[in-house]
């Protein structure tokens, strides 16, 4: 399927996406989807009994930490690169090395994102995907 092959390739270069092809981004609707995704994660964070040891190394108040997610994953999708066009180069793993994130936080964070993705892409085989995507990506911010 072409629009997995290229939720798989490396990030397009700044301001060269392909807009001929549909991808990840605009098959689960875009911007506004996304934006929603940002926002219902750390709405998950915020009211979730289990995620409190997450939400406690979050800064607060949280609108910076969410912009910053919706930017990231927008590019991640195959949508603009927003994030790298403000702030450089992701290096995600590099910039989450202040913060010791163990099995357990690497859980916490998928259980929000799990449940933001459900909540917010319609179709089961995209959010299944694009889960199983993020938790290998995830799995790889684990430090400690
Ligand atoms: C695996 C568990 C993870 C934990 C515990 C975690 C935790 C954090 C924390 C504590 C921050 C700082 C937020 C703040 O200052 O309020 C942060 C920033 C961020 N995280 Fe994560 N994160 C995880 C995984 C991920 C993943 C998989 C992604 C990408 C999809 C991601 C994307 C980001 C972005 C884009 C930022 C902002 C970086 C910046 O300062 O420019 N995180 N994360």
């Amino acid at each position: 399927m072409n629009w997995l092959r290229k939720l798989f390739t490396k990030p397009q270069a700044v301001d060269d996406r392909d807009t001929a092809q549909s991808n990840a981004y605009d098959l689960i609707g875009g911007d506004k989807v996304i934006r929603a995704i940002a926002h219902d994660f750390y709405q998950q964070m915020q009211t979730r009994p289990e995620t409190q040891a997450l939400l406690a190394i979050h800064r607060s108040p949280m609108q910076e930490s969410e912009q910053k997610l919706y930017e990231y994953l927008s590019g991640w999708l195959g949508g603009p690169q927003l994030y790298q066009q403000k702030h450089g180069h992701p290096a995600l793993r590099a910039r989450h090395m202040p913060f010791a994130i163990d099995e357990s936080m690497r859980d916490q964070w998928l259980i929000c994102m799990r449940a933001a993705i459900q909540n917010n892409i319609k179709k089961p085989e995209h959010q299944q995907v694009i889960i199983q995507a993020i938790s290998t990506l995830a799995d790889t911010m684990r430090n400690c």
